[in-house]
């Protein structure tokens, strides 16, 4: 592993969703440099299979890995709860932390009466992942998941609020948290984890068809904790002065990677700064 602190950290997500969890690492260590990556030649992961994926992250992490790295963040739901194994046992030397288990960590601390909706993609429904780290916790949790891919167009079309996003989330969500009236002893979650990168954009369409007391969790800022917490332990935080800079890469069409990411990072992204590169 590489002992120097001043090497940024490498972060890959299957496009633009992972700039949520880029903009928590900044405002956790604005110090850092970062490197990030969005495969959106390839995105979706979240309708492939685990086989594919798992070689889209390995080829994603290589490219960051070439540029050297302290750290890599897996900042997508899909490649971290299919491909976490495959990428640490292609790199050993470099620590890697995906946003799976600090939402499970994170969704715990949140539940009172241990029933847990997860809502992701297709592909991390079925694999089971958070359900494995929910109960690697919390052993008799109750974990409710639910795919909700078209949540992934919606923010990438930028139709995160209004009429059309509701209706989708009342859709997907109504049977889990509104169950039919006459349901035997119905179970409903007090906690939802958004498991996914792109569901954060849609947190006011899904908060509306929510209780008040239901607790949503964001994976971003509890994956920025557990970033901090390592880099702290291995000695490989970078002193607290000036501004850490951010290099973006895309494998396909830096303008719309530009253009789409603004919107989930929050902040504008110039079209000059993001470099194309092919995997
Ligand atoms: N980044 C993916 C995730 O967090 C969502 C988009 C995709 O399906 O590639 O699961």
């Amino acid at each position: 592993m590489s002992k120097n602190s001043s090497l940024p950290i490498g972060v890959f997500d299957s496009g633009v969703g992972g700039l949520t969890v880029l903009r928590a690492l900044r405002e956790r260590m604005p110090c850092e440099d970062v490197v990030y990556l969005g495969d959106t030649a390839r995105l979706p992961y979240g309708t492939k299979s685990t086989n594919t994926v798992s070689r889209y992250a390995v080829q994603c992490a290589a490219e960051l890995v070439r540029r050297e790295i302290k750290l890599l963040v897996v900042a997508c739901n899909t490649a971290s709860a299919v491909a976490i194994n495959p990428l640490r046992e292609a790199y050993p030397g470099i620590p890697v932390i995906g946003v799976v288990e600090p939402g499970a960590q994170a969704a715990c601390r949140a539940t009172r009466n241990k029933a847990i909706g997860v809502i992701g993609t297709e592909s991390t429904i079925a694999g089971g992942a958070y359900h494995r780290a929910i109960h690697a916790i919390a052993p008799d949790a109750r974990i409710m998941g639910h795919p909700c891919q078209l949540f992934v167009a919606l923010a990438e079309e930028g139709w995160t609020d209004g009429a059309v996003a509701e209706a989708v989330a009342a859709r997907y969500l109504n049977s889990l948290f509104h169950p039919a009236s006459g349901t035997e002893n119905p179970v409903v979650p007090d906690t939802l984890v958004l498991g996914c990168t792109h569901f954060p954009l849609l947190a006011p369409a899904i908060r509306s068809v929510l209780d008040r007391a239901v607790v949503i969790v964001d994976s971003a800022a509890t994956t920025a904790e557990t970033v901090y917490a390592e880099l702290a332990r291995l000695g490989l935080t970078r002193p607290e002065e000036g501004c850490g800079a951010t290099v973006y890469l895309t494998t396909d069409d830096a303008a719309r990677f530009a253009r789409t990411g603004s919107r989930f990072l929050g902040t504008p992204i110039a079209e000059h700064d993001v470099e194309l590169v092919d995997l």
